[in-house]
């Protein structure tokens, strides 16, 4: 393929056909866009172009073949080295990054697009590749806006595509962040199935009273993120203090049973932080000053 040849045959190319990949692939020709695809091991395309997918023969053609291209490697590393020897071809097209990185990374790879003519946005997966293709499958980008408007249809095949503004750098932020408050979730969930199982609850009963008791716990979120925007800690919800008592409760029933204490301990020390440095007080969403101000006990 030459310099000057442009021909677009394809909505978009996926370049990157790992577990992540694949499913993005097929979700694009699920919802009926033709869709081109690339991957080092050619056999991993195989499966997608029984699908309907166009096999592209080199990184070079998946890239001139589509406006909207999209990469999901394991690395920035990765994607600099497959799309730096082709980046020519990236002059007027999207580049969409869905690989996990750094926001220092994501604002890098915008400044190596634009210098190449592409617009650019950075995004994460934030729903596994389970819920890939329906609605409920939640994808952040940051980056062009133009470029976001004129392929959301697109995007939208994926899941529920949010943009959450110019700046490349804040999907890898959203990306990092949420994953930690999933974790934290998790992490309170595990133990609290190895509690109730230590008292010969099955794990799916559990479950469930918990799913029940979630929708309490996301309503805090909205009203205690006001209360840290304002800077203002009412004790509605209790008071540190009550709290961190509550937890070293949590650790000491947790120890009798002879299980783990590290999920409350994580939780306690932060909560016993905020107390020695003058939160105790506060209403519990008052432990983000202890948080950002990084407040340690003399
Ligand atoms: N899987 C998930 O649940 C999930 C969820 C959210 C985000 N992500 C992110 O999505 C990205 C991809 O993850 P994944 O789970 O799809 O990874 P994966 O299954 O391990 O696939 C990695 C892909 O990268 C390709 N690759 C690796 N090194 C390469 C190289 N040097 N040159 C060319 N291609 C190379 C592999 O090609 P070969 O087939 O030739 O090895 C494969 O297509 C990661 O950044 C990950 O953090 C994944």
């Amino acid at each position: 393929m030459s310099e000057n040849e442009s021909y677009e045959q394809s909505t978009v190319s996926v370049i990157g056909l790992g577990q992540m990949g694949t499913r993005l692939a097929q979700a694009f020709l699920t919802a009926g866009y033709t869709t081109t695809v690339w991957n080092r091991s050619a056999a991993k395309a195989d499966a997608l172009v029984a699908q309907g997918a166009v096999h592209a023969a080199s990184v070079e053609a998946a890239v001139a073949t589509s406006p909207l291209v999209v990469v999901c490697l394991p690395d920035y590393t990765t994607v600099s080295d497959l799309l730096g020897p082709v980046a020519p071809r990236l002059s007027g097209r999207v580049l969409v990054n869905l690989t996990s990185g750094t926001p220092e990374e994501a604002a890098s790879m915008a400044a190596w697009a634009a210098g190449h003519g592409a617009d650019y946005l950075d995004g994460a997966a934030m729903s596994g590749t389970r819920l890939v293709g329906r609605p409920e499958a939640l994808f952040v980008f940051s980056g062009s806006p133009e470029a976001f408007a004129s392929h959301r249809p697109v995007l939208a095949s994926l899941g529920n595509p949010v943009h959450l503004g110019a700046d490349p750098a804040l999907a890898p932020v959203y990306d990092t962040a949420l994953f930690g408050m999933a974790w934290g979730a998790l992490a309170g969930f595990y133990h609290a199935v190895a509690l109730a199982g230590s008292a010969g609850v099955d794990p799916a009963a559990f479950a469930a009273v918990a799913t029940e008791h979630m929708p309490f716990v996301t309503s805090l979120m909205a009203d205690h993120s006001r209360q840290i925007k304002n800077g203002h800690f009412p004790d509605d919800d209790g008071t540190v203090e009550v709290h961190a008592a509550a937890m070293e409760h949590l650790v000491d029933t947790s120890r009798a049973r002879g299980l783990g204490t590290d999920v409350p301990e994580l939780i306690g020390s932060l909560l016993d932080r905020a107390v020695a440095t003058g939160h105790g007080s506060s209403g519990i969403a008052g432990v983000i000053e202890t948080i950002t101000k990084g407040e340690r006990n003399a």
